[in-house]
């Protein structure tokens, strides 16, 4: 059973037992509805509880069931609600913990509301691009006033239950119970109180008003619609919301029914969907059971305490962990300690951070020169630069003296970890873990998995991840990982646009309508255009006739390393970050078309979308059937958290699924037509084009 049935001295209590967080799925709706008709036809029970077992009331839908027709299985979520609140026996819930989306419906439908103090109230649909769907947005506004149940229902978040019982005149809650451990007792006497009231009390008998009406609606949607730019679901929230004010109660429900069903029908909601699903599975390793034991990391230490070493380090300290950073010089030490102390007390100005919990953090950090203090540390990170050698110095040492059993982490981004792993004489303990800059900020972390990387290993790193609230990916050894790989072909395509006619500006404007964060151009000033500079020279080396366009090298020779130097892709006023147009670039650009006898052509922005988008996608595949990525949801969990892709769109291999695969492969043949562009990469990677020919998807 999804939920238990029990008889109390006269008080039937339906408590939901399906876990993690009793999600509302098939069978327990089918158990509610049986408990109600029991308690009904049961002359001895005069009062019904419901509430839920372990940890939540209930956190709303069940997603094992989304996107299934099993989930609008009757009885529906609308047919249980109508049953409860139609019983003629009252019926109070008894909420604690979790109270969200379908749940919060659920208890909105009771004719009585007990909550313990502590609880966590929300309806989080519009995070998945939709709004609550089963009459949320009608009965919030009847019980909470209409301006609080619009915030709710617009942002999703999840609100104190205290902070609600504090509104004046809210009718949401008819007791709070300080002690949650005596939820259980309160609610049974509050239902035998109760329990001879024969007119119950129904939220959809309450009115819902708002003194200001028309206007106080119109500016919510300017609002919802200003901050939300891309995404639908906020200003039908601010719709369904209305039509509690301006429509019957049964008719204010259809309105909401409609509305939900033109949002789950959007490309927004479908990509959000995805997404949900995505962070979950990229947390899972296919042959690394969730029931792998993990090693214990009490303390950390850092190797390096330059960029990244110092948001790394901040990642750690947040979490409660202690950390020695080691570096060669006290100089280096000090300036790394200097720009982490710096970042928190940024933190503390803009009032995100309070001094006392600055020191405590803080207090966790030790620094040192010498690698015997490392001999107590469970995880060290190595962040220093980028050169094999280097590298190769610090693993021999790390072999030395870290104890047995510690893991070994690199940040490398573009060095051969299995090649660092055999430095060492225990591979099986080397990991790379590749943190995004800044990374104190950045929530991607790409778990590179080497050849003979232990599952123990493995488990523990993605475990940690969440414990420093990172979205861990895993990645195979390949060059560049999964995201940097990537962005290569991208920065390529972006090259070649410029070849062929467009400008820096034209291709950002471009990608950045798409919803990119920052396009390739601006992307390179600001990371520093030096650093692709040093992969293209290398890369001459090992593939000689790899086409790129010239363009961004004849910009690094002119010393245009970008924001660092003043001058990139666009010139920039003395510490400001604003790209200006810069007239030496488009003449230089120009004079390279010319030495290379190319004729410009206008460029569409559409043309410029698929060719970056699509060269995401092309070479994505690739990874994917070359198995150094698990799957494609992964893929798009990189770039989205990684690399700025619109959240709203799903990420790049979701937007292919969307834009259908057979079409993206009709864009590549079309772009390997085009004489300067590179037409071998454009061949469509086999994964690409299997999936395309059996009618199916990215997965
Ligand atoms: P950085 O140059 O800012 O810092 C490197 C630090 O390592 C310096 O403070 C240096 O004094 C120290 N160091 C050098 N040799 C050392 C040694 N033998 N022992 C102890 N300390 C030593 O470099 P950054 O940007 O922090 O990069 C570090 C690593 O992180 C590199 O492997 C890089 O590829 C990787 N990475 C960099 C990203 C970025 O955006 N900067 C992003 C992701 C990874």
């Amino acid at each position: 059973m999804t939920a238990e049935y029990k008889v109390h001295d006269g008080v039937a209590v339906i408590t939901l037992n399906n876990p993690p967080v009793n999600g509302l799925g098939y069978a327990t709706r089918k158990a509610i509805v049986s408990g109600i008709e029991q308690a009904n036809a049961d002359d001895t029970v005069s009062a019904i509880v419901i509430t839920g077992a372990g940890k939540a009331f209930s956190g709303g839908a069940d997603i094992t069931e989304f996107g299934k027709d099993i989930a609008f299985r009757e009885p529906n979520l609308h047919g249980v609600i109508e049953i409860v609140e139609n019983s003629p026996k009252p019926v109070v819930a008894a909420m604690h913990s979790v109270v969200m989306g379908g749940g919060l419906e659920l208890a909105l439908a009771c004719h009585y509301r007990v909550v313990a103090a502590g609880t966590k109230v929300a309806l989080p649909e519009v995070k998945l691009g939709l709004l609550p769907g089963a009459g949320g947005t009608q009965r919030l506004p009847r019980v909470i006033g209409v301006e609080a149940a619009l915030n709710m229902i617009v942002s999703g978040e999840t609100v104190d239950a205290q902070l609600l019982a504090s509104l004046p005149g809210q009718k949401l809650f008819d007791e709070v119970v300080d002690d949650p451990a005596s939820l259980a007792d309160e609610a049974l006497a509050f239902a035998r109180s109760v329990a001879r009231v024969t007119d119950l009390p129904r939220v959809r008998d309450l009115p819902a008003k708002h003194p200001q009406g028309e206007a106080f609606f119109q500016f919510a949607r300017n609002t919802a619609g200003a901050v939300a730019k891309n995404l639908p679901a906020p200003i039908k929230c601010v719709d369904a919301v209305e039509a509690a004010t301006t429509l019957p109660f049964a008719q204010g429900l259809a309105r909401e029914r409609e509305l939900f069903i033109q949002l789950m029908g959007t490309p927004e909601s479908r990509a959000l969907r995805h997404f949900f699903f995505a962070e979950r599975a990229a947390s899972k390793i296919d042959d690394v059971p969730p029931d792998t034991p993990q090693r214990e990391i009490r303390k950390v230490g850092i190797i390096g305490a330059g960029t990244m070493g110092g948001g790394i380090a901040m990642n750690f300290l947040n979490a409660g962990f202690p950390v020695v950073i080691l570096e060669t010089k006290q100089e280096a030490l000090e300036r790394g300690v200097g720009v982490i102390r710096k970042n928190y007390e940024d933190r503390i100005k803009k009032g995100k951070l309070k001094q006392e919990k600055y020191e405590q953090t803080i207090a966790l950090l030790s620094t040192t020169l010498d690698y015997q203090d490392l001999q107590d540390v469970d995880l060290v990170i190595e962040a220093v630069f980028e050169d094999i050698g280097v590298k190769e110095q610090v693993f021999r040492k790390l072999d030395e003296v870290v104890k047995p059993g510690a893991i070994l982490a690199s940040n490398t981004s573009t060095l051969d970890l299995n090649r660092i792993a055999s430095f060492t004489q225990r591979p099986q303990d080397v990991v790379g873990m590749h943190f995004f800059s800044p990374a104190n900020v950045m929530k991607l972390l790409e778990v590179v998995r080497g050849a003979q990387t232990a599952k123990d290993v493995l488990a523990t790193v993605m475990a940690l991840a969440k414990k420093i609230r990172k979205v861990a990916v895993v990645a195979g050894v390949t060059d560049g990982f999964i995201g940097n790989r990537m962005i290569e072909q991208y920065a390529r395509q972006a090259g070649f646009l410029l070849d062929e006619g467009a400008t820096p500006q034209q291709v950002d404007k471009a990608i950045e309508n798409f919803g990119f964060a920052m396009g390739p151009f601006r992307m390179g000033d600001l990371a520093g255009n030096d650093i692709g500079w040093a992969i293209r020279k290398r890369r001459a080396v090992e593939q000689p006739d790899l086409r790129y366009s010239r363009t961004a090298d004849l910009l690094c020779e002119k010393g245009r390393f970008g924001q660092k130097t003043g001058a990139g892709w666009y010139d920039y006023a003395p510490g400001k970050r604003d790209p200006i147009v810069s007239q030496e670039v488009l003449d230089m650009i120009e004079q390279h078309r010319k030495d290379a006898g190319i004729t410009p052509r206008r460029i569409s922005d559409e043309e410029i979308v698929q060719r970056l988008v699509f060269s995401l996608v092309n070479e994505g595949a690739r990874i994917v059937e070359e198995g150094f990525a698990q799957r494609a949801s992964d893929i798009d969990v990189v770039y989205i958290y990684g690399y700025g892709f619109p959240f709203w769109r799903g990420g790049p291999m979701h937007y292919a699924n969307e834009v259908g695969l057979f079409s993206v492969i009709e864009a590549m043949k079309r772009f390997a037509r085009n004489p300067l562009d590179d037409a071998a990469f454009w061949q469509p990677a086999s994964l690409l084009r299997q999936l395309a020919a059996e009618g199916k998807q990215f997965q």
